[in-house]
């Protein structure tokens, strides 16, 4: 059974079963700064499991693409060593939220595995593990699906601490989390490895391919279980292992999913295709992390997920190296990938060219240090020495771009200790410095767990508000007095809360007695709005009634700014290209700032066009409008959704005519007309493969073209042009600018050739030697340098300096005949002098120069030349 075929057998079977059938969601969780990648099916429903997002389905089933690289799931280390493991993976996963529980999921699980009608795998080839206190799980598996008790293994807390265990899953320190009953499928005797819980557990014999977890705790930032408003579940069974299992083969590596793309990654390697050879594996399984990241808006960076992609593309490049591969290759993959899942992923296909360049980037900056890195490692290792130094492991990192994880990976191949205490040791003295450098920002975080607020501020611009919290430093207090800063928590407002790149709303809440400037607005919960700011008279205690007033002009400056920003974004895609996508955006009262990725920058042309498409969407005046539909049906409908936002089930769906039409929570003008007029004003590369544009509208745009204007006026004036003929003008005179500079190096040679002249008159003769000490009126360095090179030519074996004095300093220039520069060197020669004028300098010992402060000391330090080489 082919891999696409589990994948729509799966969706079909939950679907029968009343389940809601949901796309998979991006690599990138949206909104959620605890984990860094999705890494499990559940990702996308966290809020849902915790109560604080409700969705119209309560049942839900997914293949959801994951990632397990750098975080508490991890499983970079293992991908080339297991037949099992991963880093970008597929995930099979069914749901319920509050609705069935241990019983259900258990039976539906069983069915879909072994029951004819859908797997029918056979079941004495299964085992299952259950948290060692979950005797319902227990009894459901042996007494109602007919388990025999020897093949239902308990597990305990065995990772080491409590609720630390195989059985207990957590989705990262924080989350909801449960207790867990995995399914297991035995490979048989022939494959090495021992059932779950036993010693050789680890080998690839029995594999987990199920796992069930029963949702009931949140899991908070001490590690203490609260539980979930009600028993969930959530589940997870890995795409590639199902495929081995139903494609009778003992690693993922055979499926159809890896055969074709480990025979391209042979022939990009230009290797012999075997099974057996790891590089070729970690390759594989690489690319498609790398690619489905960078699809999904991740670039390679030196920070967070960025980072990750960094390593895992650095880690399959060194990978070819082994493989005798030294050119670039990896990119070279990402056709094939396309092929082979672009049918289920239709990004891939869309985004290749973008892919396939910025990997293509990534391996070309590293390939220029990947050699050196490699001999310096080579060099360490030297008489087969059996660690690797901390020092050396830092050094690979901080100068030729290795990252440790890539370093261990090679001491592992070549059974070598890394000295990963020292490596950490010097990474902590570098970071130290960075911080001393640096600043930090602080993030705020409260408790709270009251009511929602809710937003009456798209039509509105002022709310009558109860207060529900109030916060000082951090900590809820019950009220707040003149000049205390804080946050305050209301039932209602009008205030926007920063998000989707738009920043806060700033203004009043009023009371009866108190007055609190609101300086930002933002998000406690996803559905709580906190209003940072001062008390700036009265007292203001909890259950006070307030009017909540935000700052209206600086509201809809900023409004003009968000509504331009989404014709910017179509506007781009539709002169640049559609592989145009947001990767960040600021919109505030002064300007819209928009990343996008793009591999080059965009010309002064192409600014042209864009500012003229989007000026003729706005003198269009098509009305703004909002709607709130299903995400699909929105993303169906074209509209945009926009890199790391988080979108619940229903989406407001912001549209400007037919122009743009995206995803969007933020405030808007009414019609496109109100933003006047759009300029862009700087574009510039942020990171590899993404551009900047800055812009501004309405009296912003106006103010900053006047501004140009009066420096061309006073430029035209300056330069004495008729008006409406700057560059003429200009071009004028710097071709004037030209013939004088010639004209003047001109006249500096024949100068430096009749002053050398009577120069070398001035030379006194010193034990044989020509010594040649002298100032020279109105020459600079250049000229005294020529008028060097020529009296040596001239004088034979000779020692000269010369001086010249502008501006209350003194320049110098020392030569000397190359037959002397045994016994008399320029650089002595020059410092000599220098010393005694305030100065010091340097140079070859043929040929040297130096400056000096005190032009008083001068003719004294020359005529005590000729005694200083005569003493040589
Ligand atoms: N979230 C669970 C896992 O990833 C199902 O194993």
């Amino acid at each position: 059974m082919r891999t696409a075929e589990i994948r729509q057998k799966f969706l079909s079977f939950f679907e029968s079963k009343g389940h809601q059938i949901v796309n998979s969601s991006p690599l990138v969780p949206g909104n959620d700064p605890t984990i860094m990648f999705t890494v499990a099916g559940m990702v996308q429903f966290k809020d849902v499991f915790l109560g604080n997002e409700r969705r119209n389905y309560s049942r839900a089933v997914t293949s959801q693409k994951c990632l397990r690289a750098g975080g508490k799931h991890n499983d970079l280390e293992n991908v080339g060593y297991t037949a099992r493991h991963h880093t970008f993976f597929e995930m099979l996963g069914n749901f319920s939220f509050g609705d069935y529980f241990k019983r259900d999921a258990l039976h539906y699980a069983w069915e879909f595995l072994t029951s004819p009608a859908w797997l029918g795998l056979p079941q004495e080839k299964l085992m299952v593990t259950v948290y060692a206190t979950d005797d319902e799980a227990f009894e459901i598996w042996n007494k109602e699906v007919g388990i025999p008790s020897e093949r239902i293994v308990r597990i305990g807390d065995n990772k080491g601490a409590p609720y630390a265990s195989d059985n207990f899953w957590t989705m990262g320190d924080t989350g909801p989390c449960g207790p867990c009953t995995e399914i297991f499928y035995d490979h048989g005797p022939d494959v090495a490895g021992g059932p779950p819980g036993s010693p050789d557990e680890d080998g690839d014999r029995y594999v987990e391919i199920w796992n069930n977890v029963f949702m009931q705790f949140n899991r908070d930032e001490s590690g203490t279980l609260h539980p979930l408003p009600k028993p969930s579940v959530d589940t997870g069974m890995g795409l590639e292992r199902l495929s081995a299992v139903l494609q009778h083969v003992h690693t993922n590596y055979e499926t159809d999913l890896f055969v074709d793309l480990l025979q391209a990654t042979a022939r990009e390697t230009g290797v012999p295709y075997n099974q057996e050879t790891p590089s070729l594996k970690v390759i594989a399984d690489h690319i498609r992390a790398c690619t489905f990241l960078i699809a999904d808006g991740v670039l390679p960076s030196n920070e967070g997920r960025g980072y990750v992609l960094r390593r895992i593309v650095r880690r399959a490049v060194r990978h070819g190296y082994k493989l005798g591969q030294k050119g670039l290759f990896f990119h070279k993959l990402v056709p094939d990938l396309a092929r082979l899942m672009g049918e289920a992923y239709p990004d891939l296909l869309e985004g290749q060219a973008f892919i396939m360049a910025a990997l293509k980037t990534e391996e070309e900056q590293f390939a220029r240090t990947l050699d050196n890195g490699m001999a310096l490692l080579e060099k360490s290792l030297e008489g087969g020495k059996r660690r690797l130094e901390g020092k050396t492991a830092f050094a690979l990192h901080s100068t030729y771009g290795f990252p440790v994880d890539l370093t261990a990976d090679i001491c592992r191949e070549r059974e070598v200790e890394l000295d990963m205490a020292g490596y950490e040791r010097e990474l902590a003295e570098e970071q130290a410095r960075g911080r001393a450098a640096g600043t930090f920002g602080a993030v705020t975080q409260v408790e709270y767990n009251g009511d929602d607020t809710t937003f009456d501020g798209y039509e509105h611009s002022e709310a009558e508000a109860r207060v529900l919290a109030l916060y000082k430093d951090g900590v809820a207090v019950d009220s707040l007095q003149a000049g205390d800063a804080g946050m305050v928590v209301l039932d209602n407002t009008a205030f926007y809360a920063e998000g989707g790149g738009q920043i806060g709303d700033s203004g009043q809440l009023c009371g009866a007695s108190a007055r609190f400037e609101v300086s930002d607005t933002r998000k406690v919960k996803s559905a709580v709005f906190g209003h940072v700011g001062t008390l700036a008279s009265g007292t203001l205690k909890l259950g006070d009634a307030v009017s909540a007033r935000i700052d209206s002009g600086k509201r809809l400056a900023t409004a003009r700014n968000h509504s331009a920003t989404h014709l910017l974004h179509a506007a781009l895609r539709q002169i640049l290209g559609t592989h145009v996508q947001q990767k960040g955006s600021l919109v505030n009262h002064e300007r819209t700032r928009f990343d996008f990725a793009h591999n080059q920058a965009v010309t002064a042309e192409e600014i042209v066009r864009i500012e003229a498409l989007v000026n003729q969407q706005i003198v269009a005046n098509h009305p703004v409008g909002a709607s709130i539909m299903k995400q699909d049906e929105a993303l169906q409908a074209g509209a945009m959704a926009l890199f790391g936002e988080k979108y619940g089930d229903e989406v407001r769906v912001l549209k400007m005519g037919e122009f743009s039409t995206e995803l969007c929570g933020g405030t808007h003008v009414q019609r496109t007309g109100d933003i006047g007029f759009f300029k862009i004003v700087a574009e510039g590369g942020v990171a590899a493969g993404i551009r900047r544009v800055e812009a501004l509208t309405g009296e912003g745009a106006l103010a900053h073209v006047q501004h140009m204007e009066q420096e061309i006026r006073a430029a035209t004036h300056l330069v004495q042009a008729q008006p409406g003929d700057l560059v003429g003008k200009l071009e004028k005179l710097h071709a004037e600018q030209k013939a004088l500079e010639k004209e003047l190096a001109k006249l500096r040679g024949k100068l430096a050739a009749s002053a050398g002249n009577s120069l070398q008159e001035q030379a006194v003769e010193v034990n044989g030697i020509k010594v040649l000490a002298a100032t020279v009126e109105g020459a600079d360095n250049n000229a005294l340098r020529e008028m060097v090179d020529k009296l040596k030519d001239k004088l034979g074996r000779a020692a000269i300096v010369l001086a010249s004095v502008g501006d209350g300093k003194v320049a110098l220039v020392a030569g000397v005949t190359a037959d002397l520069t045994g016994t008399v060197k320029a650089g002595e020669l020059v410092n000599f002098v220098a010393q005694q004028v305030g100065g010091k300098g340097g140079g070859r010992p043929d040929m040297a120069m130096a400056g000096g402060t005190n032009p008083a000391g001068l003719p004294a330090a020359l005529a005590a030349v000729a005694g200083w080489v005569g003493a040589k």
